[in-house]
């Protein structure tokens, strides 16, 4: 049997869903939705949850007066209600605080202890709480004279105690060999290569433990440490399907081992492409078949984050006025996997119109009323149509493809040709002509029994993005009882039709008006990063700004500094060198040849031993950003006013 196991990040109990992680949650849905409709229900397990443990949920407990538990519970039945509304349809629903996972997390760490990989030693170094995770003198920015986390712009921690340590140096080899295997198992290709050099650059060994946080599993055998967070979540796509034992014997669930997908995004890549894989081996497990990487949803260019509310958007306030499919639906086809992409209401609102209420549910209603209309709702099996089969054929295939690489786009743009060559068929023979000669009433039902079935493919094609609409367009064909599964040979077996009902209702252009008012968090309106707004200055001022076009000539990471690159410019009269932070957003392959805008007058200064000699403009922060360039060429060194 061909198993397919699909997880989600488990996501911090900090706040409820926000658009971010219903993407990923949505997107593994559909992908565990496609598997058990192709495959069959036991073929596929598909588990998300809830990172419940370390000091960032410690904290926030503590400040809403709850002890951890409490505060938990609470969050998690929130997660479960979005979940539900949403339609995710999980296998389990993991949470780190269940018993089996505190076993499952002792058992690892005996197993990695017993390797020789954990090993105690005194630490002394900083850490990002909103990260969970240690940082160099190279991940972080200097501000004021504070040490700032870059990702949650917030100082980092100096803490100084005796840890446990992973020997994940040990594992550099393995993890280049394993990232070099075709196909690789770290996708898309460019995350491969991200991580790939991350390795090469060197691993350290890394903390696993912490004894100043209590929240937390303790370490067996030395309780007064708890385990590090993220040793503790990895371990819960290991727990789901029964713990190490079940998965190395291949028992019970564990036979889902290792054909596991992990889905992700990017700010969590270094956790399952580098550490997961090295932990598994090191508990004698093999390590995934699969980290799928997405990139960031943001609004206004801005990231969606829990801790930013002016990239807040609400699925459950969408749902309460469109249902929550069209959502579904807009995230899947709108955004390729693996890129970053921008979320509007009015690019919800076009496609909700286009492709749901012209294409697809135009082409369902005009069946459905035609049927009514011409033959009493009773629509017979009648073979034809054959170009057209074949073409639904073909586009059943790429849709296939396409789901099986993790584009669900591309699977719903090769379900849509399929609509849309039938609202064409339907224009092409002009039923309303038909109708009007007694002598063409068998042309009649050819055209709608081959209607109907199309419009069967395709209710059980969108299935995975859209279930609940699926199950109402099949309803409405009198085909309940296919829901859920994948359709097969093209014969329209023949039956009664329900009543038309609009499943994708129209909305006028007003109500969307007053619908995106409605949604957009008061903030968005504001400059997303502006925090307060400077003084107003005379153009005087402005003039002190030698801004320059520049265009870059060439362009390498900076070495140990995994957020900076290093650019040289041709300013016009001369080369200069520049170091910017923006490695995380953009390859240097990417940049060259581009005419950026460059400040040329500000003052030299040394960053990690290169000089760099003024600045490149950009806009947003580490993660997110975009490059100012100019949108023609201009010769190197114009003046910018
Ligand atoms: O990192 N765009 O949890 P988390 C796309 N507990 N996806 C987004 C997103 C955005 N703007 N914002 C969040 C953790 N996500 C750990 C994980 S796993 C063993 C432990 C999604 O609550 C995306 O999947 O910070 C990202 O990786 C995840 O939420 C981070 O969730
Ligand atoms: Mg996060």
């Amino acid at each position: 049997m061909s198993r397919f196991y699909i997880t989600t990040p488990i996501y911090y109990v900090n706040a409820l869903p926000h658009l971010g992680t219903f993407y990923s949650t949505v997107v593994a849905d559909a992908l565990a939705r496609y598997h058990r409709a192709r495959d069959g229900k036991d073929s596929t397990f598909f588990l998300t949850g809830l990172d419940e443990h370390g000091q960032k949920i410690e904290r926030m407990a503590r400040e809403k007066g709850l002890d951890p538990k409490t505060y938990c519970d609470q969050i998690a039945g929130g997660f479960r209600a979005v979940w539900q509304r949403a339609g995710i349809s999980y296998d389990r629903f993991i949470r780190t605080t269940d018993g089996d996972h505190r076993l499952a997390v002792e058992e690892m760490w005996r197993r990695l202890v017993a390797r020789g990989d954990i090993y105690a030693a005194d630490y002394d170094g900083l850490y990002c709480v909103g990260c969970e995770e240690w940082k160099s003198e190279d991940d972080v920015i200097v501000e004021a004279g504070e040490k700032i986390c870059p990702i949650h712009r917030k100082p980092v921690e100096r803490v100084k105690e005796k840890n446990y340590f992973f020997r994940l140096s040990a594992y550099a080899d393995r993890l280049l060999d394993w990232y070099n295997q075709t196909p690789s198992p770290v996708q898309p290709e460019s995350r491969r290569n991200e991580v790939a050099e991350f390795v090469r650059r060197g691993l350290r060994d890394i903390s696993v433990s912490r004894m100043s946080v209590k929240w937390g599993i303790p370490v067996p055998g030395d309780p007064e440490h708890v385990v590090y967070v993220w040793i503790d979540a990895l371990t819960n796509y290991v727990t789901a399907l029964g713990g190490p034992a079940e998965v190395e014997a291949g028992r019970g669930l564990g036979a889902f081992w290792p054909a596991v997908h992990h889905l992700i995004a990017k700010d969590i890549l270094r956790f399952h492409a580098v550490y997961w894989p090295a932990m598994l081996w090191s508990a004698g497990l093999p390590a995934p078949k699969e980290v799928f990487c997405h990139g960031y949803l943001t609004v206004k260019g801005q990231k969606i984050s829990k801790s930013i509310p002016a990239t807040r958007v609400d699925p459950n306030a969408i749902a309460d006025e469109l249902g929550i499919d069209p959502l579904r639906y807009f995230v899947l086809r709108e955004y390729t996997l693996g890129g970053d992409g921008d979320f509007t209401y009015e690019a919800l609102f076009q496609r909700y119109e286009s492709d749901l209420g012209n294409d697809l549910g135009n082409l369902l209603n005009r069946t459905v009323s035609m049927a009514h209309r011409y033959v009493g709702g009773n629509v017979a099996a009648a073979a034809g149509a054959a170009e057209l089969a074949a073409a639904a054929r073909a586009n059943k295939s790429k849709a296939e493809q396409a789901w099986a690489d993790f584009s669900p786009s591309r699977a719903l743009e090769a379900t849509w040709q399929i609509v849309r060559d039938f609202n064409g068929y339907i224009e092409a023979t002009k039923p309303w002509a038909l109708a009007k000669d007694p002598a063409r009433s068998a042309e009649l039902e050819t055209m709608l029994s081959n209607c109907c079935e199309a419009l069967r493919w395709a209710a059980l094609m969108v299935g995975p993005a859209m279930p609940h609409a699926a199950q109402e367009i099949l309803r409405q064909l009198g085909r309940s009882a296919d829901a859920g599964s994948w359709p097969d040979g093209w014969a329209w077996p023949g039956g009664h039709l329900e009543q038309p009902t609009p499943v994708f209702p129209r909305i006028d252009p007003d109500k969307q008006a007053a619908l995106i008012a409605r949604w957009m968090p008061a903030e968005a309106s504001a400059a997303p990063t502006a925090t307060t707004t400077p003084a107003e200055i005379a153009i005087d001022d402005f003039a002190k700004f030698d801004l320059r076009a520049a265009k870059v000539i060439a362009c390498e990471r900076v070495k140990k500094a995994d957020k900076l690159l290093m650019l040289t410019l041709d300013v016009g009269t001369e080369q200069r060198t520049v170091v910017s932070g923006i490695a995380a957003a953009y390859e240097p392959e990417q940049l060259v040849g581009k005419t950026v805008i460059y400040l040329a007058n500000l003052k030299p200064a040394k960053i990690r031993g290169v000089v760099s000699q003024g600045m490149i403009l950009a806009a947003g922060d580490a993660e997110v950003l975009g490059l100012s360039t100019l949108d023609r060429d201009v010769a190197p060194g114009t003046k910018i006013r």
